[in-house]
C-alpha cells in the first residue's frame, strides 16, 4: 500500500496542440545562448528519459494490488508518453534554429541502453523516483517565477506550463511504486548523489557539445546572464537547493508539499486552452501521434 493518505490531485491524460512555428532564433531564451542551449539540450534528453522513466516503472506494475496506486501508473505513462511526443516536434524546431538536439537523443539513449545492462529493476525504479523529484522542484519553480518565460516564444511558454503543471500532477507515483514494493530509503538516497552527478555532468557535457555544433560562442552578456539565472539569488538552482534536500529527510513524501494550487492556476490560465482532448482536433493529433513508439506505448 502506497504510504501516503495526502490528498493529491488528479493525473489527467491530456492531448496538447502547439504550434513551435514561432521559434525563430537560435537564442530564443531572451537572446541568451546559454540558457537557450540549456533548455535545448533539457528537451532533448526527455524522449529517452521519459521513455526510461515509463519502462522502469511499468516492471513493477503487475505487483501493484492498490487501484488507485494502478489508475495513477496509467495515467503517468499517458502524461510522460504525451511529454515525450510533444518534446519530439519541439526538438525539431531546436534543430531548424541550429541546435543539434538530435545527437543529445542518441547520446543518451545509448547511455540508458547501457545502465539498463547493468542496473537491477529496483536501482532503474530508484534512478526515476529520484529524476522525477528533481523534475518536480523544477517545475515547481518555474510555475512560481513564471516571469523567468515572459521573453519566450507563447508555443515554447506554454509547453512548458503544461508540462511542468503535469510533472507536480505525478510527483509522487514512482515514488509511491518505489515505497510499495522496494521501501529502501537508504537506498533512493544514495541513487540520488549519484543521478546528481550523473546530471550536471551530462547536461554541461550535453550543452558544451551543443555550443560547438551549432558554433555558438557564449559572449560575456551570455556568462553574465545565466549566471544569474541558475545561480543568483532568485536563480533556479539556488531555490531548487531547499526542496532539492528535502529528499533525504526521514519522512519525505512528495506531496509533504502541497503545490497543488499551481495546478489550479495554470487550469485558470489561457495556457490550459491548448489543450485539444475535448475538441474535434482530438482525433486529428492523436492520429498523428500514433507512429510514436513512447505514445503508443503508453497507450
Ligand atoms: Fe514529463
Ligand atoms: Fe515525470
Amino acid at each position: 500500500m502506497p504510504t501516503t493518505t495526502l490528498t493529491k490531485p488528479e493525473i489527467r491524460n491530456r492531448k496538447m496542440q502547439f504550434n513551435f512555428e514561432d521559434i525563430k532564433s537560435t537564442n530564443y531564451w531572451a537572446g541568451n545562448s546559454i540558457i537557450s542551449s540549456y533548455f535545448a539540450a533539457m528537451s532533448a534528453t526527455f524522449p529517452p528519459g521519459e521513455k526510461e522513466f515509463i519502462e522502469s516503472v511499468r516492471l513493477f506494475k503487475a505487483h501493484i494490488t492498490d487501484t488507485e496506486l494502478q489508475k495513477e501508473i496509467k495515467a503517468f505513462i499517458g502524461q510522460e508518453g504525451h511529454h515525450s511526443f510533444q518534446h519530439r516536434q519541439i526538438n525539431k524546431a531546436f534543430d531548424e534554429q541550429g541546435w543539434d538536439t538530435a545527437k543529445i537523443e542518441e547520446k543518451l539513449r545509448n547511455k540508458i541502453q547501457w545502465f539498463n545492462r547493468h542496473l537491477s529493476d529496483e536501482s532503474r525504479l530508484a534512478r526515476t523516483v529520484c529524476f522525477e523529484h528533481i523534475t518536480a522542484i523544477m517545475s515547481e519553480f518555474i510555475l512560481s517565477n513564471q516571469d523567468i518565460l515572459d521573453d519566450l516564444p507563447e508555443s515554447l511558454k506554454s509547453l512548458f506550463l503544461w508540462h511542468t503543471v503535469e510533472e507536480i500532477e505525478h510527483k509522487s507515483v514512482a515514488f509511491d511504486v518505489h515505497e510499495t514494493l522496494v521501501g529502501n530509503r537508504n537506498q533512493l538516497r544514495r541513487h540520488m548523489a549519484l543521478v546528481t552527478i550523473d546530471f550536471t555532468l551530462s547536461m554541461l557535457y550535453y550543452q558544451i557539445m551543443a555550443h560547438i555544433w551549432a558554433r555558438s560562442l557564449p559572449n560575456w552578456s551570455d556568462v553574465k546572464g545565466a549566471w544569474s539565472f541558475f545561480f543568483g539569488k532568485k536563480g533556479m538552482i539556488s531555490n531548487m537547493r531547499k526542496p532539492y534536500l528535502s529528499f533525504f529527510k526521514t519522512d519525505f513524501h512528495p506531496w509533504n508539499v502541497d503545490n497543488s494550487e499551481l495546478i489550479s492556476a495554470w487550469k485558470a490560465s489561457k495556457y490550459a486552452e491548448d489543450e485539444v482532448s475535448n475538441t474535434s482536433t482530438e482525433k486529428n493529433v492523436i492520429k498523428s501521434s500514433s507512429n510514436n513508439d513512447d505514445l503508443a506505448a503508453a497507450s
